[in-house]
């Protein structure tokens, strides 16, 4: 059984952020990188709920102890996450973006009711085998996880981490959860080995995860573009271009794609990519740490 790197602390920090001066394209001043941010702020807390859900099934089961105490930790900090995205929606609101409206629709159409995206997954799998719903939901969050931690990574590369056309308050926020990301990347990964070791269900829970993640933040994206009343429609072509060139960036881009495919190695553990020193580093000055 492989361990969190930081299997003793998995520490809940109920930290507020301020978010009163966050310009509308708080990225680059780019309407097009700002809502594919913006739309993480919705899909990240609808989704933190889900796998919560997902990793709460199986708590009783677990019968290592220490992996108990961090199921714990792993959801205080997804609750905590989810509120504070949550908390940005009212400034999205004062701009316009009607952030709600698309909670409402994501909401629906993904996790509510019997019909939903979950409830499909999550039944019609367990009818075909008991429990097999269950741990697809397990292993569609792990593969979720996989994602935020190596996003996580990423937020710490240059030119993201010092870029002073980044409205500081939201680096802060996107750094802060990037690092509670990598404090408990291998939480659900390990439950989902301890409950069922297959690797069939893992990836094909990655599959899933990865068609619904990018399915939901491009509709997001456009979403925010749409509600966006200042887009100037000459400038538009520009600052595409600037996204590709400035924010996809060639580095990043292939230590993302490096370390998504890592995942799919058969022997794979989160642990295997070292970030910790990217943790110990921002809360190094952080009076919430
Ligand atoms: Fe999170
Ligand atoms: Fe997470």
């Amino acid at each position: 059984m492989f361990m969190s790197a930081f299997a003793d602390n998995i520490k809940v920090r109920n930290v507020k952020f301020e978010f009163g001066n966050v310009p509308k394209h708080w990225i680059l001043n780019n309407p097009f990188a700002t809502h594919f941010v913006n739309s993480m702020h919705v899909v990240f807390p609808e989704g933190e709920k889900f796998f919560v859900r997902s990793v709460r099934r199986f708590e009783k089961e677990v019968k290592n102890q220490q992996l108990k105490k961090d199921i714990k930790g792993f959801c205080g900090q997804e609750g905590i996450h989810a509120r504070e995205h949550q908390r940005f929606w009212e400034v999205m609101s004062e701009q316009g973006l009607k952030p709600e409206k698309f909670a409402n629709f994501l909401n629906t159409y993904m996790f509510k009711k019997q019909y939903s995206v979950e409830g499909m997954i999550v039944n019609s799998l367990n009818w075909i085998s008991p429990r097999l719903g269950d741990k697809m939901a397990l292993s569609i969050t792990t593969g979720l996880e996989h994602y935020t931690a190596i996003i996580a990574k990423a937020v710490f590369e240059e030119p993201i981490l010092t870029n002073k056309r980044i409205a500081p308050e939201m680096i802060e926020l996107m750094h802060w959860h990037a690092c509670e990301e990598i404090e408990h990347k291998a939480v659900c990964f390990d439950v989902l080995k301890e409950i069922d070791d297959d690797y069939l269900l893992r990836v094909s829970g990655m599959v899933i995860a990865s068609l619904l993640l990018f399915g939901n933040i491009g509709i997001g994206t456009a979403y925010f573009l749409w509600n966006d009343t200042d887009l100037n429609m000459k400038e538009v072509k520009g600052q595409a271009s600037e996204v590709n060139n400035s924010i996809v960036f060639d580095k990043i881009r292939k230590e993302f794609a490096e370390n998504l495919m890592s995942y799919f190695k058969r022997d794979f553990h989160p642990n295997d990519i070292e970030e910790s020193d990217i943790v110990k580093q921002f809360f190094s000055d952080k009076s919430y740490a």
